[in-house]
């Protein structure tokens, strides 16, 4: 049976009985800005909101994520509340508001220039810096009060998500041992070796062992997770179960491979898609040629720089595909406070008008950056416009663009180049996988999708709709909900704040004590 989103509403009723359903994550689903005086609202990029909104959607509840816009305050109560999506009200989102020294060091800090790298292997050193460390903590503890308060007067499941939150569970179970509390990690998990370089990497994990469930997109990730564990901490491993014990509290440890809403690209590309894409062309002068399309956050992992070297690559090797394709790399601004993102958006920027100097004319220039935000409509129009999209991230735990461009393919054609780096190569086996440190396969995959012909894209495309329609965000919610109500079957206990006891080895004693001092403080004793 497909699932859909009442398959989902029902499970969610099922599984959830009178439980409410807290979403914690660090980015919210909407934000609200001035533009010339006036309120708007705009989506994020990123594929964590795109994912979940859908699910919230479906199965009502509160996210509770940073109010990062600069209207968010304006249309929230005195607690910080909004009902969303704005346009068609269905769940509650909880705005947390920090300072800018807590962003700073939580999310720009420690959040995005530790473990953003430290999990991603993509020769970008991490940073160790112990006041990042301090605000990480303290922000995880802002975050723990308002969904404690969220979470009052009744049973509630607390889905975290991600690596903006690692102390969060450890800290939620201490001061309310009858929430369930399940976590998604986004991005990819190391190995041990690299993951424990991290000074305070037994924090982190016995932070992530307060969940009942944790998810990541790969069994791979999973074996890392556990296999860290087992370097790191005192606790029980069952392989067999996939299962981590420590201080009495059991974790699962999953995989989930994260999706798309397939319905959302009819919904967003409406009938006039048609004149909409006429429009595009015209504005960016791409005439009628093919066009390949990149679609990413401007982030070192995504791979950029390595896609217009494949492209100059390209026109070097083939001459003759001079003036008979463009392409369009769609580049959101991203952490853009933080120097690699930004020295990165200039190199981005730099290489394009070297390849369009070195390669293109008056009249004609491979490559168009759009260096900016663009809605899920066009987004979308884009993917449905284009010969082929090109997804070469370094290292990706899953890549939701690769899914999007294929739910959006309802004609069936198009080529997907994919690195094989990406959660989403382990399922779509039918796109053109390539190594993107590698400029002639990645050339030669460009190539391929120029030059593909119809029935084999048709042939491949129809296999990963398949797949993606199958395993769609209603399943991937679905199933982790299905997970969490064979985990915990019945609420446990009235909400009394469990102290832990402090162990002797001085690290794993420190963390003990800490998360008692912290779980009292909490429940304010
Ligand atoms: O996948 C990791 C992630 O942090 C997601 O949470 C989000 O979709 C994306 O990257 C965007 O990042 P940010 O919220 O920092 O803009």
């Amino acid at each position: 049976m497909a699932w859909t989103k009442e398959r989902l509403e029902e499970v969610a009723q099922t599984r959830l009985g009178g439980s409410k359903l807290i979403v914690v994550a660090n980015r919210e689903p909407y934000i609200h800005r001035y533009r010339d005086g006036e309120v708007e609202w705009i989506r994020p990029a990123g594929g964590l909101t795109t994912a979940l909104d859908p699910v919230m959607r479906a199965c009502g509840g509160v996210w509770v994520a940073h109010g990062s816009g600069d209207a968010d305050a304006e249309v929230c109560d005195k607690n910080g509340r909004v009902r969303v999506p704005p346009d068609d009200p269905s769940y509650v989102l909880r705005r947390v508001w920090l300072s800018k020294d807590d962003e700073e060091g939580y999310y720009y800090g420690f959040s995005n220039s530790t473990l953003w790298p430290l999990c991603h292997q993509v020769y970008c050193r991490p940073m160790f810096d112990p006041s990042n460390w301090d605000a990480y903590r303290e922000v995880n503890e802002t975050f723990a009060r308002a969904v404690l308060q969220e979470a009052e007067g009744g049973p509630a499941l607390v889905f975290v998500q991600d690596y903006h939150f690692a102390l969060l569970p450890k800290l939620l179970k201490a001061a309310r041992p009858d929430l369930v509390v399940a976590q998604f990690w986004h991005i990819p998990w190391p190995n041990p070796e690299t993951f424990l370089v991290c000074p305070w990497a037994k924090d982190l994990l016995d932070g992530m062992l307060g969940n009942d469930l944790l998810g990541f997109h790969t069994q791979y990730h999973c074996n890392n997770f556990l296999d860290t564990v087992d370097r790191a901490l005192e606790c029980r491993i069952d392989r067999e179960k996939f299962a981590v014990t420590r201080g009495g509290h059991d974790t699962a440890v999953r995989p989930f491979p994260i999706s798309v809403d397939t319905d959302l690209p009819k919904e967003y590309l409406g009938d006039d898609w048609e004149q909409r894409a006429k429009a595009l062309r015209k504005k960016h002068r791409l005439a009628a040629r093919p066009l390949l399309v990149g679609v990413d956050r401007v982030d070192y992992t995504k791979g950029i720089p390595e896609r217009l070297r494949a492209l100059d690559r390209l026109l070097t090797k083939h001459p003759e595909l001079k003036e008979k394709f463009h392409f369009l790399q769609v580049g959101a601004p991203s952490r853009t406070h933080l120097p690699a993102y930004r020295d990165l958006a200039d190199e981005v920027q730099e290489l394009a008008e070297k390849i369009n100097w070195e390669h293109g004319d008056d009249h004609w220039q491979p490559i168009v950056f759009l260096n900016e935000h663009c809605g899920q409509e066009d987004v979308m129009l884009l993917y449905r416009m284009a010969a082929g999209c090109v997804v070469s991230s370094l290292h990706d735990g899953m890549n939701l663009v690769a899914k999007e461009f294929v739910a959006a393919r309802d004609d069936e054609r198009g080529v997907l180049i994919l690195s094989q780096f990406t959660g989403a190569a382990k399922e779509l086996t039918d796109a053109v996988l390539v190594n993107p440190f590698d400029v002639d396969e990645l050339a030669t995959g460009l190539h391929l999708a120029l030059t593909m012909p119809v029935e084999e894209q048709e042939r491949r495309m129809r296999r990963m709709r398949i797949k993606v329609q199958d395993n769609n965000i209603y399943r991937w919610a679905g199933m982790l909900l299905s997970e969490v109500g064979k985990l915990v079957p019945e609420p446990v206990a009235p909400p009394t704040p469990e102290p832990i006891v402090p162990v002797n080895d001085p690290i794993e004693g420190r963390i003990a004590r800490e998360n008692f001092i912290t779980a009292m403080r909490l429940a304010g004793c």
